[in-house]
Parts: C-alpha cells; structure tokens; sequence
C-alpha cells in the first residue's frame, strides 16, 4: 500500500536566534512544504525529487557519516534515516513547493517529512522533532535549535505555537480572524551553513558565561557586558524572548496594531543588535508599513537573507513578490493512498 507524508514550512512571528539558548518563539506553519508518495518494503530508502538532481539511496542500516552523501539533498535523508532507524524501507518521491534557502524551513520539512513517512514517533513530536533537529546537524553542521521541526510536526491549524525552547513545552495561540501573514521574499538566497549562524550561537554562549543564562537574563543584565558585540546579542535574545510574551498576549487579545509594532521591534532588534537583516529585507520592511491594512513586518527565522512576513489584515494589497499567504497551517501528516 502506498504513503502519502507531508511536512509543512514555517515563519517565525517572533523569536528568532532564541531557541538555541532556551529562549522562547512563536512559529506557526504554512501552507507550503514537502510531500513525500511512495511505498514502504526493501532494505533501502530510494527517493527521487523533482526538484533536485539525484537520487537518495540510503542503506537502512545507515551511512557512517550523511555529512559525505551524494547529491547533497540526500545529507538530510541519510541523517534521518540514522536517527530513525527504520525496519522497512521506502521508495518514493519528495516534491516541494516550498523554496529552498528562503528561511521557510525547507530543510526541517524535508527531515520531517522523511522521519513521518519512515514511521518517526508520532506519539511524541517532542522525540521526533529532536531527532530531526540532530539529523539537521549531522547532515550539514548547522547547531540548529528546534523551532523549525517541531513546529513542521507540532502545529495546529489556525494556531501560533509558543515554544518554550527549555522546557519544550508548547502552548497553542489562537491566530487572530481578522488577519493573516503575507511572507515577501527579499530575492536573496540564504544557505544556513555558510553564514554566520554558528558564530552567532557562539557569541551568544560567550554572553551567557559572563551574565548566566540568557534565558533568565534581563535586558538590564545585557547591559553589563563590556564587549559590544556580545552586549548587542544578549541585548537581542533578552528583549526577543520578552517580545515573544508580549506578542503572545497582543495575538490572544486581538490587539493587532501592538502585535505590528512588536513585529517592527523585533525586526530593528534582529538588524542592529543581532546584525543578520540585510538592505534588501530592511526595505521591504519599511516599505510594507505605510501600506493601509499593514500592521507590521519583520524578517523571519534566521536572516541573512530570506524573506519578510507581514501581519496584515486579509487581502491586504502589497506590490510585492508574494511566496505565500494565509493563516497559520497544520503539521505533519501522514495518510495512505
Ligand atoms: C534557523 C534554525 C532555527 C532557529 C532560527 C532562528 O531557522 O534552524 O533553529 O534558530 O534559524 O530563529
């Protein structure tokens, strides 16, 4: 009998770069992501794309290092297929309508979408979001946090999910009726592994052995650091993780124009202190916000590149190069055909 897997994207409303330091976000998923149709049997995991050369032909007993597999797509399904250890084998398809490199998760929806179609622990997303979380590294040396695969697995359909990135709990937010996402792409390709995520994560660290946890840390405490560069990202997740509460309560209580000015902090938060937005984004912001029906805008997930959400009230008008609109989308699925 066949399979039909998919994994949604995501955008982050707001909390970036605190998952990895158990802070908090608030993601919710989008309607675009990855599918995977096959036929589980065999020893092997065989997939084809129709989006990238190549096909993934993965042992079931694993490969010793994914890092090494060719195509390079194939990193992420070899990863997943150590973690999850799967009995029988699958050959199928992966098709994808979310652009990779974009800062939607496209990499998290390919490793959950393999881990549900390979039969990954659907009673506890916690587990398998983890286990794509370390899939992610091993495939391609991003110390990610777990943000994008939880939420690819965890999400619910009309709700942001609040993450707290410590105790992994997550706590649903009803997404406000009268509003919905507009995500822009800035037409600036990002690829995780070769900016300067890592040594982000690292300054963050750094911060954190001279002030504790950032996580506990106040943004007052931030102001202690005599380094600069380490006083602006502790600035950053101290007041991000703030802005995740209070754009919590803004979306639960309906207050859109707060939740808009939220957005705009966080995004002159991730520009000046966390230094990963970029001229392209900072206009697209600027430029969506005068625009009538706009509440507010902000890059979303990483940076460096990627695209911009806006928080709008339904069909707003944006003359700009849409990927996707909407309301927050469900998870991971997984059903036969
Ligand atoms: C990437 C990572 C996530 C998170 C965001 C920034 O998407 O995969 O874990 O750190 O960047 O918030």
């Amino acid at each position: 009998m066949g399979l039909r897997a998919w994994a949604p994207g995501r955008v982050n409303l707001i909390g970036d770069h605190t998952d990895y330091m158990g802070g908090l976000a608030l993601p919710m998923a989008i309607g675009l992501g990855t599918e995977i149709t096959g036929d589980r049997g065999g020893n092997w995991v065989m997939l084809g794309s129709d989006g990238f050369e190549g096909v993934a032909e993965i042992p079931l007993d694993g490969v010793p290092d994914p890092a090494t597999v060719e195509p390079p797509w194939a990193r992420y399904v070899a990863a997943v297929v150590r973690e999850v250890r799967p009995r029988d084998g699958l050959v199928g398809m992966v098709h994808s309508t979310l652009p990779a490199g974009s800062g939607l998760a496209s990499s998290a929806a390919l490793e959950v979408a393999v881990a549900t179609a390979l039969g990954a622990d659907r009673v506890n997303p916690v587990a398998a979001a983890q286990a794509c979380q370390r899939a992610e590294e091993a495939a391609v040396g991003v110390p990610c946090g777990i943000m994008d695969q939880l939420v690819s697995i965890a999400a619910v359909e009309g709700m942001a999910l609040r993450i707290d990135c410590d105790t992994l709990g997550i706590d649903t937010v009803p997404f406000p009726e009268d509003a919905e996402v507009v995500v822009i792409h800035s037409g600036e390709h990002r690829e995780l592994t070769t900016s300067a995520y890592a040594e982000r994560r690292a300054e963050c660290e750094a911060a954190e052995r001279i002030i504790g946890r950032l996580r506990d840390a106040d943004p007052v405490d931030a102001e202690h650091i005599d380094d600069p560069v380490l006083r602006r990202r502790a600035r950053h997740v101290t007041t991000e993780n703030e802005r995740v509460d209070a754009l919590t309560s803004a979306l639960a209580q309906g207050q859109l124009a707060f939740a808009g000015e939220l957005l705009v902090a966080s995004h002159a938060s991730m520009r000046d202190d966390f230094e990963v937005s970029t001229p392209a984004l900072d206009k697209i912001v600027g430029a969506v916000r005068g625009v009538p029906g706009v509440y507010g805008a902000r890059v979303t997930g990483a940076g460096f590149g990627g695209c911009v959400i806006v928080l709008c009230r339904p069909k707003t008008r944006l003359n700009m190069p849409v990927v996707w609109r909407g309301r927050p989308a469900a998870g991971a699925s997984l059903s036969a055909t």
